[in-house]
């Protein structure tokens, strides 16, 4: 099964992707991971998103369209994926229509007052990249892992600002688009994340 997942910043794409993950048994493929990694692997890519990611703004559509072809390529993905977070621009869902066939637009749907408070208080395990919200730690060490967890650069009030706005004018308009290929299904996640997660499965068996 071939998955996008749309959703504001926040809206637990991430977390949702990796419990997919390993339920389905296919990779999740995060574009967002991908650039962070080039960043802390400084290469030109890396470089260049950095500059955009900063600042809350969408990195250029070229830029992801050819990494997400590259990846799509690569064995694993035989078997169906996880997009998590790409599309995020009509052109890019354009661009992926060339590339690939969807069976199902997931969309997390969940309030903006919900979202600053799981932005605000995220933080990721640099070993294993596990995504943890500061109210389920004990410690400041991963659970899974023991590995250092960080806050990203972006989750700062100010540009968590921006993301959503960017949201609401270059993604939310996916919402339009997939539904009307009749591929959109809607899961509203204001639960805790397993409450969040069995609508996330629910919602992959019907569409709106
Ligand atoms: P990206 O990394 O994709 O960020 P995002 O879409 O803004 O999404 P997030 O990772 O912030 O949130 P999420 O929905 O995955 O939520 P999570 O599961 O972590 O992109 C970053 C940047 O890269 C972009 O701004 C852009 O610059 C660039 N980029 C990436 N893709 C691009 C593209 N296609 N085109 C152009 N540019 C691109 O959950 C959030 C928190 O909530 C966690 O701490 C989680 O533990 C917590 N939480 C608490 N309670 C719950 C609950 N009940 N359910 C779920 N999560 C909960």
């Amino acid at each position: 099964m071939n998955i996008v997942f749309l959703g504001p910043p926040g809206a637990g794409k991430g977390t949702h992707a990796q419990q997919l993950m390993k339920y389905m048994n296919i990779p999740q493929i995060s574009t967002g991971d991908m650039f962070r990694r080039a960043i802390r692997e400084q290469t030109p890519t890396g470089m260049d998103a950095k500059r955009y990611m900063d600042k809350g703004e969408l990195v250029p559509d070229e830029v992801v369209v050819a990494m997400v072809k590259e990846r799509l390529a690569e064995p694993d993905c035989q078997n169906g994926y996880i997009l998590d977070g790409f599309p995020r621009t009509v052109a890019q869902a354009e661009a992926l229509e060339g590339i690939a066939t969807i069976d199902v637009a997931l969309n997390i749907d969940v309030p903006d007052e919900i979202i600053i408070n799981r932005l605000s208080g995220r933080r990721v395990c640099a070993a294993c990249g596990g995504t943890y919200h500061v109210s389920m730690l004990e410690g400041d060490k991963c659970p899974a892992c023991n590995g250092e967890l960080y806050q990203r650069d972006d989750d700062k009030p100010e540009t968590i600002r921006t993301r959503l706005a960017v949201y609401q004018e270059k993604t939310a308009p996916l919402i339009s688009y997939y539904r009307e290929k009749g591929l959109l299904s809607t899961a509203v996640c204001v639960g805790t994340i397993e409450e969040n997660y069995q609508k996330v499965l629910a919602a992959l068996k019907t569409k709106d």
